[in-house]
């Protein structure tokens, strides 16, 4: 099951000794102790049942959990509460009117702004009044599409206040992938920007938006926001500017309270099939484990920390540990629009030294990128305010996580390498960093409250030692409810492998050491983790095969030492295009680039003249990503045609 991109992870698995103790005044003054494992195990829904009193509810619910028709799980069923007020109103209401919410820095240097928790309610109750009047409605859904600026989460924050399901879809995807998630999810309104700041120049969005149109003809309106001030296509019709009717509507918008299950957002993420998924996540529950786990992992104190994450809103990460989590916990944070690097390489650090940030919240692709650049751009900025530095997305290698403590958390910080999923909505494996001594590379193990598992095929729990499926056993309030519009997809993917058991299959394969701590090591599926971004192999394959000249494509996600895992392709041409021609690889990428999005793009496409098949026509891939990745080719006893490997291994060695 395992693979070799989980290799090395299982190396270091067996030698790795380092251990990090949570500093004590840390620990003195921890949120959460390490009591609350054993309270969220001897009652699991009362612990569940105070976390969601952190939240504001305009009716108390009946019941925590309904599990009378699983795996449809329902949460604090009866409860009603409305998001935006308890990210926003809640604490003006409170008398923290002045407080930042978020120190916006834009990529151009000087492009700042700072809005407090006032503002930035005006600001979303404009926004709410702006899209009733565009004809939205509750239950209505919303694509937004768009850069790292303050609109992009006041556009979340007005669609969760009218009721209405947003569907942000990451700037970084083509228009095919836009209008694709328009169309699942029939999505009636777009707000998006003209473009936004990209590597130090203005990178446009509303093309993107007007190509989807002419895809899918469900979009009425097209709310567009004035960023770069780059020329834009105009259509009367449908397209609309928000300082036009944004900026004019009134401040004065009350939060109708929605039902506890009332859908808040649809995240579309890879699958391993071509279409992707979306996710759907309701408000109650989501916004409960958002909330306590933003609480609980990073320890957070609202009134003395400055918060970073440095995710994009179009991924899960930047919902829940952007918007909801940290908005609903009232912190201060820092919001930034542009690229790690520009216009220089310690841009991160001379922000952190800036608005003096204790809590940190990256990717390991980011810390290994940085890693190779050496200590010597961040060494020049003053880091020391940062206690707590989280890692997201991927396994963090030892010597990444090691580094990270080092030079950016100057030996003092713990670091919490968290596990969870789009699907899980919220952290759900994780040191505490009150409590746990952290072993690089390891998430340790289930936050209080979460019950995960590693299990062999038939659903056992493993021995200490051994390796097998991560599970969730028991439901849990931030889970997804199901795919958008496919309720057989959902029980499918994720409840069909362990029916018997009721256990969340996650797809991901992981191992529990010596002491029982849990160290994930990759996907199990068909799906690839580029920089701590989830594609499927299938999806790219068909952009493939869809160009002219591809008769047939597999692709694969081949160990990288920057990236994680690369995409590579190996395409078989069709007859009629002969070897392709001289640009035909970059042809190819350029292709699904356009199809999917740059950050789909393969590191290598291989003209090859077959694929290695079993008897039964499936692709063998573990055979292409030995090729990939320079090994031996393993066992191909059970290929169709055992001299095929031969073939395409040839065709390496001669350079194609
Ligand atoms: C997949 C989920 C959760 C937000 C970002 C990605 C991998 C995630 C870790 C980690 C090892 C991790 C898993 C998982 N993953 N965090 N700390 N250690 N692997 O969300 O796009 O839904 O991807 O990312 O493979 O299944 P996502």
């Amino acid at each position: 099951m395992t693979d070799s991109s989980s290799s090395e992870t299982l190396a270091n698995l067996s030698t790795e000794e380092r251990r990090f103790e949570p500093p004590a005044d840390l620990a003195a003054e921890a949120n959460v102790t390490a009591d609350a494992y054993d309270d969220a195990a001897k009652d699991r829904l009362a612990f569940w049942a105070e976390q969601a009193d952190r939240l504001s509810w305009t009716q108390k619910w009946d019941t925590v959990l309904d599990d009378s028709n699983p795996p449809f799980f329902k949460w604090f069923t009866g409860g009603r509460l409305n998001a935006s007020y308890n990210c926003v109103d809640r604490h003006v209401e409170a008398g923290r009117g002045d407080k930042v919410a978020f120190h916006w820095v834009g990529e151009p240097v000087e492009d700042k702004r700072d809005i407090t928790y006032a503002e930035l309610k005006d600001e979303v109750c404009r926004a709410a009044n702006a899209l009733t009047d565009l004809g939205v409605q509750a239950g209505d859904r919303v694509a937004i599409y768009m850069p790292m600026i303050p609109e992009a989460i006041v556009a979340m924050l007005a669609c969760a206040r009218i009721g209405a399901p947003h569907t942000v879809v990451f700037g970084g995807f083509s228009a095919d992938a836009l209008a694709s998630r328009i169309d699942d999810c029939q999505a009636k309104v777009v707000i998006t920007s003209d473009g936004g700041y990209r590597r130090g120049a203005p990178s446009a969005l509303k093309p993107a938006v007007d190509e989807a149109r002419t895809k899918t003809d469900l979009v009425e309106k097209v709310l567009v926001v004035r960023r770069t001030g780059q020329d834009v296509e105009w259509d009367d019709d449908t397209d609309v500017w928000w300082h036009d009717v944004v900026d004019t509507a009134s401040t004065e918008h009350t939060p109708e309270g929605f039902d506890a299950e009332h859908p808040l957002y649809v995240m579309y993420t890879s699958g391993s099939t071509g279409k992707p998924k979306g996710i759907l996540h309701t408000t109650g529950g989501y916004l409960t484990g958002a909330s306590y786990t933003h609480h609980a992992v990073f320890d957070l104190k609202p009134e003395t920390d400055v918060y970073w994450c440095t995710a994009d809103i179009g991924w899960v990460t930047g919902h829940s540990y952007i918007v909801y989590g940290p908005l609903a916990n009232g912190v201060t944070q820092v919001l930034y629009e542009g690229t790690p690097d520009s216009p220089e390489r310690g841009r991160w650090w001379q922000i952190i030294e800036q608005y003096g940030v204790t809590i940190f919240y990256t990717a390991p692709t980011a810390i290994r990128s940085f890693m190779k650049q050496g200590s010597e751009v961040p060494d020049r900025s003053d880091m020391s305010s940062l206690r707590i530095l989280g890692s997201v997305g991927e396994p963090i290698n030892p010597e990444a996580y090691v580094w990270y403590r080092h030079v950016i958390g100057g030996d003092r910080t713990p670091v919490v390498d968290t596990w969870w999923q789009t699907e899980t909505g919220a952290i759900m494996i994780s040191p505490l960093p009150g409590v746990t001594a952290g072993k690089p590379g390891s998430a340790m193990k289930a936050i209080p409250g979460i019950d995960a598992d590693v299990v062999d095929d038939k659903g056992a729990s493993v021995p200490n030692g051994s390796g097998g499926y991560l599970v969730v056993t028991s439901p849990w309030p931030s889970m997804l409810r199901t795919l958008w519009g496919d309720d057989d997809r959902y029980v499918d993917t994720y409840w069909k492998m362990f029916k018997d058991l009721g256990y969340y299959f996650a797809g991901d394969g992981a191992k529990k050491d010596a002491d029982g701590d849990i160290w994930v090591l990759g996907r199990v599926d068909d799906v690839m983790n580029v920089s701590g971004h989830r594609l499927s192999t299938t999806e790219i394959e068909s952009a493939l095969v869809s160009h002219p000249k591809v008769a047939e494509a597999a692709v694969v996600g081949a160990k990288d030492e920057d990236t994680g895992q690369a995409v590579c392709a190996f395409v078989i041409l069709r007859e009629e295009a002969g070897d392709g021609g001289e640009d035909i690889v970059q042809e190819l990428r350029q292709h699904v680039r356009k199809e999917i999005g740059p950050i789909a793009t393969p590191r290598q496409v291989m003209i090859v003249p077959e694929l290695p098949k079993t008897r039964s026509g499936k692709i063998m891939r573990r055979l292409l990503r030995d090729v990939a990745e320079h090994r031996e080719v393993g066992d191909v006893t059970t290929l169709a045609d055992g001299s095929v490997m031969d073939l395409i291994s040839k065709g390496m060695s001669s350079g194609k």
